[in-house]
């Protein structure tokens, strides 16, 4: 867990999300723990550093899943290490808790997401500011996909 919270906090990372995860209301530690024990990461090691992770959580509402916390260190995108962490989070939901509806929320305007997620099948379902997850004018967009 301490290496989670470590790459998670390299600014590289925080960063790259809107808002930052430093600045969240959840702290970066509570939120490793939070997936830890609810439900599950999945991260990509290469030759002892973390590039790659995912966090999924099973919803109350029967056979959801949220993903959450999908991040690659900038030096290697595109090199498909996202997808990798992405699919094995979806074999994993599904063997666990027979996930039928996968839930993934991001911000207007993150392009890579996006595309990921709508080559995949996902639809938006839903887009609303959050004070305590975005910063001021984004707003989250919710994505879902029904797995066959
Ligand atoms: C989103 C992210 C995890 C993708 O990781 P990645 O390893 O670069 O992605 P991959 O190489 O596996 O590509 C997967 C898909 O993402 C999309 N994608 C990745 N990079 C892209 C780019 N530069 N432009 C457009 N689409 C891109 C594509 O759809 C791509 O493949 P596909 O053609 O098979 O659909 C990465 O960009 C990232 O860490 N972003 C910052 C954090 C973030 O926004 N997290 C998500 C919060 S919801």
């Amino acid at each position: 867990m301490p290496e989670l919270v470590a790459y998670l906090s390299c600014p590289d990372i925080d960063h790259s999300f809107k808002k930052p995860l430093s600045e969240r209301e959840i702290a970066i530690a509570e939120r490793v723990k939070h997936y830890y024990e609810h439900g599950f990461w999945v991260f990509a090691r290469i030759a002892g550093t973390i590039y790659a992770c995912i966090a999924a959580v099973p919803s109350t509402e029967e056979q959801k899943v949220f993903l959450s916390t999908m991040a690659v260190r900038n030096c290697k995108r595109g090199k498909k290490l996202g997808n990798d962490v992405y699919e094995k989070a979806i074999k994993l939901a599904t063997e666990r808790y027979q996930a039928k509806y996968v839930i993934v929320d991001s911000w207007e305007g993150n392009k890579e997401v996006t595309l990921l997620l709508t080559n995949r099948g996902y639809v938006p379902i839903a887009s609303y500011y959050d004070k305590s997850k975005r910063p001021p004018g984004i707003k989250t967009v919710e994505y879902q996909l029904e797995l066959p």
